[in-house]
């Protein structure tokens, strides 16, 4: 879908976000013809540089993180030209005068805060109060949203003095996944699953969330987080509520986001027993935890399972087993959805081994969708079953248009330029969630319980897979 003529600022346009994924994100964009001519993009940053040398960071970032398009010099060269570079004072007086006069009011107006949210409130502040920013001007937060319910709070009284919730776009960025996006159109644009999408039906849900990368490089700032707070209460969440959410009356962004708050709020506090809290040793050839948190003493999660529930009518009996960690065993994400037993057995036990249907997606890598079904074992010696997989995966069933997924960041990016709010968190839901969640850490740190060690490159603590066992159930293997 076509965007309107826009003027993006990124504050913070020399940070690594901004180089990873921002500015790559963009030229990708811009290359697939969806920035329409005379758009502007223009970095804001503390440091003093001129637009020529930005766009030469740029020119770096793209040929780092924009994969094979970065090879069309011409396409860069062109991008490069529609970037402006503005040095700010986001504290003070500096350069808001020049940022004033680039952008255009005519245009889309976007100001990405890619910075501290210390700074969210300084920026605001002045976007609005200089006249830089008016009514239709949307504004761009970036997790961490607040590290608690109070911070959180504080975070959208800051903004709301400047911003109407219209405006305020804030990213996670796994609701831009195509592949989690798909969850909402697997689930309201087929009559197969929903009738069967309850407690009478579906015996649990499994979310993982697994990793190989440790936390090196950016221990400082995941050591005062931890897998809770850096997974759980935001990628986490947001995938569980698009799995339990009630229909929307419409794919409309308070449409949807209110039944995903419903979800939030239905969410019963987490029993302590029902959490496994995990630290990775060092393997090899890689520090552990300890060593890349830099904190010999840290308490601090790198892996996390727990089992909760949706105290409603639909979710009442079926428990939700979440499980997220670094350097584990494969770079995995997937939700499993296993279904109960049909009420009463034909068959004998002698004539096959019987398994229960579960439906997998398979959220990264390898996107697509698995449903375990039983049949008949072929061949001549009589009703034997046997559990077969009915196996999509996008790359294969679209082409390759299927595989190539657009990225998180650069559908969001285009979403905020739409004025569409739907896959971006409204405020409410991001404090409902951290309600749910401080109980959980308050209660582990009232009672100074440490994480587990667990192998590098293992599936994560023993206990994690008694968290399961105990039920009378198992995880699906991390491979
Ligand atoms: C980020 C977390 O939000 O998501 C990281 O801060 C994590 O710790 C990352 O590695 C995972 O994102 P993805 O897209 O690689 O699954």
């Amino acid at each position: 879908i076509p965007v309107d003529q826009f003027d993006l600022v990124i504050f913070g346009a020399t940070g690594d976000l901004a180089n990873r994924k921002i500015l790559p994100g963009l030229y990708r964009r811009y290359c697939a013809g969806q920035i329409p001519e005379g758009s502007k993009i223009i970095g804001a940053a503390r440091t003093e540089m001129s637009a020529d040398e930005f766009r030469d960071q740029t020119r770096a970032a793209i040929a780092e993180h924009a994969g094979p398009m970065a090879d069309d010099k011409k396409a860069v060269t062109a991008f490069l030209e529609i970037l402006e570079y503005v040095a700010i004072d986001a504290k003070g007086d500096g350069g808001w005068d020049t940022l004033k006069s680039l952008v255009r009011t005519e245009a889309v107006n976007a100001f990405y805060f890619s910075v501290a949210p210390a700074l969210f409130g300084d920026l605001a502040e002045r976007l609005h109060t200089r006249g830089i920013a008016g009514p239709d001007a949307r504004i761009v937060v970036e997790k961490p949203f607040g590290r608690d319910l109070a911070s959180a709070r504080a975070l959208n009284a800051t903004l709301a003095e400047y911003f109407d919730e219209t405006q305020i776009y804030r990213i996670d960025h796994y609701l831009g996944k195509e592949t989690v996006q798909n969850l909402m159109a697997v689930r309201f644009a087929n009559i197969l699953f929903e009738p069967l999408w309850n407690s009478q039906f579906i015996d649990h849900v499994q979310i993982t969330v697994a990793e190989t990368v440790g936390v090196g490089g950016r221990g400082s700032y995941y050591d005062k987080s931890g897998a809770m707070r850096d997974m759980v209460q935001n990628h986490m969440m947001q995938l569980l509520c698009l799995i339990a959410m009630e229909p929307p009356y419409h794919f409309d962004p308070d449409a949807v986001r209110d039944e995903k708050l419903k979800v939030i709020r239905a969410l019963q506090p987490v029993a302590p027993a029902d959490i496994v809290r995990g630290q990775y040793l060092a393997s090899k050839d890689a520090p552990g935890y300890l060593e890349d948190s830099e904190d010999p003493e840290s308490t601090t999660e790198s892996y996390i399972a727990l089992k909760c529930h949706v105290a409603n009518w639909r979710w009442t009996d079926t428990p939700f087993y979440l499980r997220t960690g670094k350097r584990l065993r494969a770079r995995t994400s997937e939700i499993a959805i296993t279904f109960k037993a049909p009420p009463h057995s034909i068959f004998d036990e002698a004539e096959g081994e019987w398994r229960e249907n579960v439906l997998v997606i398979r959220l990264q890598p390898n996107e697509g969708m698995n449903l375990k079904v039983m049949i008949k074992e072929p061949g001549p010696g009589g009703m034997r079953l046997v559990q077969v997989p009915l196996d999509m995966s996008f790359a294969e069933a679209l082409g390759p248009e299927g595989a190539d997924i657009t990225d998180a960041y650069e559908r969001l990016i285009m979403d905020v330029i739409r004025g569409n709010q739907t896959l971006f968190m409204r405020g409410d839901e991001v404090e409902a969630a951290w309600a749910w969640t401080d109980p959980v850490i308050e209660g582990w740190e009232k009672r100074g319980d440490r994480p587990q060690p667990y192998d590098s490159g293992s599936s994560g603590p023993d206990d994690a897979l008694m968290l399961m066992h105990r039920d009378g159930r198992r995880w699906r293997d991390i491979r």
